[in-house]
């Protein structure tokens, strides 16, 4: 009982920040008690290479209308893809393994315009094994993605790994109310291989380890009220906010607790031209380890086709307190904050932020047409300025961040299988996470290393 303050503590925060309740409408107990539609009994036959697609989706048209779709635990393969649509009041208790075996493009695990949706595994152990290496030694990278949501309300998805996909791992596409956490995504290690992407609306995201070389967990527009908590992108991209063009619309974000190693950037917002805006986000509590970028905002990112319009309007966005090391604080700064010059960004707050370099001895911090305060952001608000740097000599005070356990020592690479890993028991140094991993999960280990402050979370 003990375990029941502190939960109803967080819950109340983030409500805070999302505009309603997120998850299922109904508990997949009470699902599982109107009805049982077991794979095997609509013709699955274990095996990592035959194929479950037909008889899931006869499970799922038995059960969409209330009820349980149970994929056992043990291996069973996937040649053929499942669409989910028109369901409401449906889980999917996943226990087994689903190794892919078709070469089709798509979704392989597409659910649609649906309501009252879980998608969760009992013991920990659900995952889905994409085999993309198949397509990535040959170069290829548009092979099938694994899972996506769409026009979907109400939902969860939990307790489940999702590794090697072909192409993206997880994308929610205008959905509402829905909630993803404990969750392992592990890709090769190169680029299109997206982690989460979503663009949603209240949505809440944590606990949520991704290894890739792509997005870890990144907003697209339009989206609305994302609370993301508690993210651990061991060896990846990094998590961003795009590519946004025109139109764009995001609003009411909070990414709190993330912890990146050896990713491209910590956090990115990236742009060329386009409209509309981003406002009211905040990325608090970051920790980075020998990233290439960490605070990045480029509204004149090259990789990207310039957009029509002055740039993508920027404002009240704050950064707020980020520990660790960059890379080469010179080659490219930890601050680097370059807006449009005909759409300069307004209202960015850098509060602190004590981030050094494991190479040289400074660090510098650029910013361009950028409006607000700390690092070298001018103040008030104005018209666009060239680039200013402004050069750190030494060590800001406690810049040196604790490390996770589990880091990765080196990449997953592209042409080799990918072990499925465990669920690890922490996504974030001395945080336990918000919800109780399935089975107990890995236990409190990895959390007591860290003292954690907050305890109470965890009983043992
Ligand atoms: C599903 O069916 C398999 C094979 O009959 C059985 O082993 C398993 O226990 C069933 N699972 C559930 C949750 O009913
Ligand atoms: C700025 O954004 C933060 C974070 O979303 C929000 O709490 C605050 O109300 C916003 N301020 C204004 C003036 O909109
Ligand atoms: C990070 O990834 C590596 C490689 O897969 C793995 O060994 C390690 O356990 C991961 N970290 C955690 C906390 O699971």
């Amino acid at each position: 009982m003990k375990l029941l303050l502190p939960l109803l503590a967080i819950s109340s925060l983030a409500s805070a920040q999302l505009s309603g309740k997120v998850g299922p409408t109904t508990s997949h107990a009470t699902k599982t008690a109107r009805k049982v539609c077991n794979i095997t009994s609509y013709g699955a036959k274990p095996g990592k290479t035959g194929d479950i697609g037909p008889a899931m989706t006869e499970a799922f048209n038995a059960c969409k209308n209330g009820g349980t779709i149970v994929i056992p635990s043990g291996d069973w393969g996937l040649r053929t893809w499942v669409n989910m649509q028109n369901g409401k009041g449906f889980a999917i208790q996943w226990d087994g393994v689903i190794h892919r075996t078709g070469d089709a493009g798509g979704n392989m695990l597409l659910v649609q315009k649906s309501d009252d949706v879980e998608i969760f595994s009992s013991t920990g152990k659900g995952a889905f094994q994409g085999n993309g290496y198949e397509f990535h030694r040959k170069g290829s990278i548009t092979g099938p993605r694994i899972l996506r949501f769409v026009r979907t309300t109400n939902f969860a998805v939990h307790d489940v790994l999702l590794i090697d996909a072909p192409s993206f791992h997880f994308s929610m596409d205008t959905c509402k109310n829905g909630e993803v956490y404990n969750m392992v995504i592990k890709g090769a290690y190169q680029g299109g291989l997206d982690g989460i992407d979503v663009w949603s609306d209240n949505i809440h995201i944590h606990d949520v380890m991704v290894s890739n070389k792509d997005e870890c967990v990144t907003v697209k527009s339009p989206a609305h009220n994302i609370l993301v908590e508690n993210i651990y992108c061991n060896w990846s991209g990094g998590s961003a906010f795009g590519s946004l063009g025109e139109g764009v619309d995001i609003a009411n974000v909070i990414y709190r607790n993330v912890y990146t190693i050896q990713s491209n950037q910590m956090m990115m917002i990236k742009s060329r031209g386009g409209s509309g805006s981003v406002s009211n986000v905040l990325f608090e509590n970051f920790i980075g380890h020998s990233n290439a970028y960490s605070l990045d905002i480029d509204q004149n990112w090259s990789p990207m086709k310039s957009h029509p319009g002055p740039g993508v309007g920027l404002r009240n966005i704050t950064f707020k307190n980020w520990k660790g090391t960059c890379a080469n604080g010179v080659q490219r700064p930890p601050i680097k904050i370059i807006c449009s010059d005909d759409k300069p960004c307004v209202g960015i707050h850098i509060v602190d932020f004590a981030m050094w370099t494991d190479s040289g001895s400074s660090v510098q911090y650029q910013c361009k047409s950028a409006y607000g305060s700390g690092g070298c952001l001018k103040s008030g608000s104005g018209g666009a300025y060239a680039t200013t740097s402004k050069t750190i000599s030494s060590p800001p005070a406690g810049y040196n961040a604790v490390r996770m356990p589990g880091d990765l020592k080196t990449s997953t690479g592209t042409k080799e299988p990918i072990a499925i890993p465990q669920m690890p028991s922490s996504f974030f140094p001395g945080k336990s996470p918000l919800k109780a991993l399935a089975a107990g999960g890995a236990g409190g280990r990895l959390v007591e290393l860290f003292n954690d402050v907050d305890e109470g979370f965890i009983e043992s």
